[in-house]
C-alpha cells in the first residue's frame, strides 16, 4: 500500500527519501519529522559523527498548508559532514590522488560488498552499507507514525540491556501480564526512556551500563544489546493467515531484522515460550467492556498473523559495533597479507539509536497493514472505514453466534 525508497551515501551530499501511498489531509510538519530524527541521534557511546550532525529533514513535496496532499512526499537530509568529503566522495572524476581503502573490517560489509560489486576501493562499500541510511528511514517512517497517531496508535521503545547488563525489574513482564493495557500509551514509555542516556527504564542499570561502555572505550572495544518496541492502540484484525507474506509478525520481523547489526528478533515471549508448557504460554480469552480481551499478552499482540488488539511487543538483539579501535585480524587486499583491521571513525555503542530505528520500521509496517485493511484516499475516508469495523465486529459476532 505504502512504499519508500532511500538514496544517499554516508559521506555524500545527503540522504533522500520518497514516501508514497498515504492518504490526503492529515497534518505533517518538518518539526515532527525532526523530533524523531533527533531521537535517533541520542545515546551515550556514539562517535564523533553524531556530534557534527544535527539531522534536519526538508520536506520538498506532498504537503500544503501543513497537510498531506496524497501525493508522494519527498524529504532531504543534508549531511553536514559533506563539506569535509567533497574530494573523497566527488561525483566527478578528479585529478587528485585519493588514497584507497584496502583492509576490510570483520563484521562490516566491507569485504562482501567489495567482492559483490567489483570495487577497487572499500570506501564504495562502506558508504552505502553504513547505518547513516537509517536517518532517511526514520524520516520516512515518521510520516507513518503521524498517520497512525490519527487513530491513537503509538510506538515506543526502550533498551533492555547493553553489554549483558539487564534491569533489576523485568518491565516487559508487566506488559505480558496485561498490567499495561490499551489505556497505556507507548509514548509514555518514550517519555521515560528518552530521558535516559542509554534509553533504559532503570536508573541503577543506566550507571552500570555507562561504566561498561567506558570500559569498552578504554579497551578500544564495542558493545551490543537488546531492546523492546511496543505498539499500543492497535486494532484487532491487521494482517492475515491467508498467505505467508500477509502475516504481520513476519513483516515486522523482516523490518526489524533489516536494520544494520540486528541479528535477532522475537515476538511476545518468543524463545522463552519454547521451554514452557502451553498453559503457561497462551493468553486466556475474556470479555471486558463489550470487547474480547486476554488475561495476559505473551503472544505479543499477534495470533495467526493477525493483531489481537493488545499491544504489539517486539524484542531485537543488536550485535556489537564492527569497527574496533583495538582491531582484530583481517587481510590487506593490496598485498593479500595478514594485517590488523582498519580503524574508522565510529560509534562504540548504538543500541539506543537502534531501538528508535526499530520503532520507525515497526511504525512503517503497522501503517502498511492498517491501510491494507482500512484503505482510503483521504484521512476522513480511512477514519470512516476504521470506525465501521472497530465499532461493529463485537456486535456482529454476537448476532452470528448468539441465540436467534
Ligand atoms: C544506529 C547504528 C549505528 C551504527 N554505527 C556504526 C558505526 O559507527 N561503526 C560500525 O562499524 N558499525 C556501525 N553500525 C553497524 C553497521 O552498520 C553494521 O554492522 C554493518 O552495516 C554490517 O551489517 P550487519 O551487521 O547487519 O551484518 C551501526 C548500526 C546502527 C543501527
Amino acid at each position: 500500500m505504502i512504499k519508500f525508497l532511500t538514496a544517499g551515501e554516508s559521506h555524500g551530499k545527503g540522504l533522500t527519501t520518497i514516501v508514497s501511498g498515504f492518504p490526503s489531509n492529515f497534518e505533517l510538519s518538518e518539526d515532527y519529522v525532526n523530533f524523531h530524527l533527533a531521537r535517533r541521534q541520542m545515546g551515550y557511546g556514539r562517535g564523533l559523527r553524531m556530534k557534527i550532525e544535527t539531522d534536519k529533514a526538508e520536506i520538498l513535496s506532498g504537503v500544503r498548508f501543513g497537510k498531506t496532499l496524497g501525493s508522494p512526499i519527498s524529504l532531504f537530509i543534508k549531511n553536514k559532514d559533506w563539506e569535509n568529503w567533497t574530494d573523497k566522495m566527488s561525483l566527478e572524476p578528479i585529478e587528485k590522488e585519493i588514497e584507497k581503502i584496502t583492509i576490510p573490517r570483520p563484521g562490516h560489509a566491507d569485504l562482501v560488498g567489495t567482492l559483490k560489486y567489483n570495487f577497487n576501493d572499500i570506501r564504495n562499500s562502506i558508504d552505502r552499507s553504513s547505518a547513516r541510511e537509517t536517518a532517511a528511514r526514520v524520516a520516512a517512517a515518521s510520516i507513518a507514525r503521524k498517520f497512525l497517531s490519527n487513530f491513537n496508535i503509538q510506538i515506543g521503545s526502550f533498551v533492555e540491556s547493553i553489554g549483558g547488563i539487564y534491569p533489576r525489574e523485568n518491565f516487559i513482564d508487566k506488559i505480558f501480564n496485561g498490567e499495561i493495557s490499551q489505556n497505556y500509551s507507548a509514548e509514555k514509555l518514550n517519555h521515560i526512556s528518552d530521558k535516559s542516556a542509554v534509553r533504559v527504564l532503570d536508573a541503577q542499570q543506566e550507571n552500570k551500563i555507562i561504566n561498561k561502555i567506558k570500559l569498552a572505550k578504554k579497551k578500544g572495544d564495542t558493545l551490543g544489546g537488546t531492546f523492546y518496541v511496543v505498539v499500543t492502540g492497535v486494532p484487532v484484525g491487521l494482517g492475515s493467515f491467508i498467505h505467508y507474506d500477509e502475516k504481520i509478525e513476519a513483516a515486522l520481523s523482516h523490518a526489524v531484522m533489516s536494520i544494520h547489526a540486528v541479528k535477532g528478533v522475537e515476538v511476545g515471549i518468543g524463545f522463552e515460550g519454547a521451554n514452557l508448557f502451553g498453559s503457561q504460554v497462551h493468553d486466556e480469552i475474556i470479555i471486558k467492556k463489550n470487547n474480547f480481551y486476554r488475561k495476559t499478552n505473551r503472544a505479543g499482540g499477534i495470533e495467526g498473523g493477525i493483531t489481537t488488539g493488545l499491544p504489539i511487543i517486539i524484542r531485537g538483539a543488536m550485535k556489537p559495533i564492527a569497527t574496533l579501535m583495538s582491531p582484530i585480524e583481517s587481510v590487506d587486499l593490496a598485498t593479500m597479507k595478514k594485517v590488523i583491521a582498519r580503524r574508522e571513525r565510529s560509534d562504540f555503542v548504538a543500541v539506543p539509536a537502534c531501538a528508535v530505528i526499530a520503532e520507525s520500521m515497526v511504525a512503517w509496517v503497522i501503517a502498511d497493514f492498517f491501510l491494507k485493511k482500512f484503505g482510503g484516499d483521504s484521512i476522513e475516508e480511512t477514519k470512516d472505514n476504521f470506525m465501521n469495523f472497530t465499532q461493529k465486529y463485537f456486535q456482529r459476532v454476537k448476532s452470528n453466534f448468539g441465540e436467534k
